[in-house]
């Protein structure tokens, strides 16, 4: 094992969208640990939106301290431990942050990872980007079968499984993403009944045509225009769930407030945001629940894997540009 400890850590905060000049790179002595903790040799980083949040301001936790590393969920290999209840060998998911080596303790909130059970997927659909689709999907949306749910950044990690999900429910399912390729790979691989590509159609015209009905559930991870042409379509008591708002980080500021909210009154609507770590007691729920579908086929999803510590500032950014395919994961070691 290395003694030193390459580290990427805060140097600015972003002001607008991320870039390579808002991070440096350090190495550290690996830390020494102290009963109960042990030293986790990362293998994977999860490449989240939040992100984002967490180095420019307090969010559902408090902000990354300017010159601290960044904090990251990860999955890796315990490789020393004074904590009986994790062995060396172990795979772990955890809060690792974008460094080789991370000290973990109960504070970085660690969950072992089965053996059997692939790292890629456990950072992905049995990990918290599954469990946002399924617990925001089915807690907040509420979808019953033959209601039509309209998903924003559908092509994406978080956005992909949501509408298997609907559609495994018997609903009729409009995604929103950004390229033809991403829309063609919705209807024709994952059963969307519908794909509209909000940089080249009309989204609202789309809508329309699309949800003769109106929207029973808006499942929505970017916000502003998209969320305002949803809300002028929102069927007699639809619901609108709030898990992200990628359209508005950059800029959160000045955070667009869309003017159709007004009709949520007159339809007996409800928007309701929420924190999938409020559901952490009930992962397990969800893993099996995903992990039936795959079983039996009726869920596929896509990772993007790119390789080495040094290119997570990168990836984060590519989370803005939406040049991914699926989950995006920094790959930091072998293991
Ligand atoms: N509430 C919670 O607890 C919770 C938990 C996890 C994630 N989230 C939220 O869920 C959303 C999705 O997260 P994810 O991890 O699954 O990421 P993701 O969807 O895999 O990646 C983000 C996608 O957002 C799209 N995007 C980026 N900028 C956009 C813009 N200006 N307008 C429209 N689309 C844009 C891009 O796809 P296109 O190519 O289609 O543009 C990109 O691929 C995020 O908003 C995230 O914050 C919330």
């Amino acid at each position: 094992m290395s003694t030193s400890n390459r580290q990427i850590v805060l140097k600015a905060r972003p002001k607008g969208r991320v870039t390579r000049e808002n991070f440096e790179t350090k190495t550290s002595p690996v830390a020494t640990l102290r009963d109960g903790e042990f030293l986790v040799r990362t293998l994977y980083l999860s490449i989240d939106p939040t992100i984002r949040g967490w180095i420019d301001r307090d969010t559902y936790l408090p902000a990354v301290e300017v010159g601290a590393v960044v904090r990251s969920a990860g999955a890796g290999v315990v490789v020393e431990s004074k904590n009986p209840k994790f062995n060396v060998g172990d795979h772990v998911f955890s809060l690792l942050g974008w460094q080789e080596y991370a000290v973990v303790g109960a504070k970085e909130s660690p969950a072992a990872i089965p053996p059997g059970i692939d790292l890629t997927d456990a950072l992905s659909v049995f990990g918290v980007t599954g469990m946002t689709a399924f617990f925001g999907l089915n807690e907040i949306g509420r979808p019953n079968a033959g209601e039509t749910v309209v998903v924003s950044g559908a092509a994406g990690a978080t956005g992909s499984i949501v509408g298997q999900l609907a559609k495994a429910k018997g609903c009729r399912v409009v995604g929103i993403a950004g390229s033809a390729a991403k829309c063609e790979w919705l209807t024709r691989d994952l059963g969307f009944d519908v794909a509209i590509n909000y940089k080249t159609d009309d989204v609202g015209a789309r809508l329309t045509a699309a949800c003769p009905k109106g929207i029973d559930v808006f499942f929505d991870n970017v916000g502003g225009s998209i969320l305002n042409e949803a809300l002028a379509r929102i069927a007699l008591r639809g619901r609108v769930v709030l898990c992200g708002a990628i359209s508005q980080y950059d800029n959160l500021d000045n955070a667009y407030g869309p003017p159709n909210y007004v009709n949520l009154i007159a339809r007996r609507g409800r928007m309701e945001g929420f924190i999938i770590l409020d559901y952490a007691p009930r992962f397990m729920e969800g893993v099996m629940a995903l992990g039936a579908l795959l079983a039996e086929g009726k869920l596929k999803h896509k990772t993007t894997v790119v390789d080495g510590l040094d290119s997570a500032p990168d990836a984060l950014r590519r989370l803005f540009t939406g040049d991914h395919d699926g989950k995006l994961l920094v790959k930091v070691a072998d293991g």
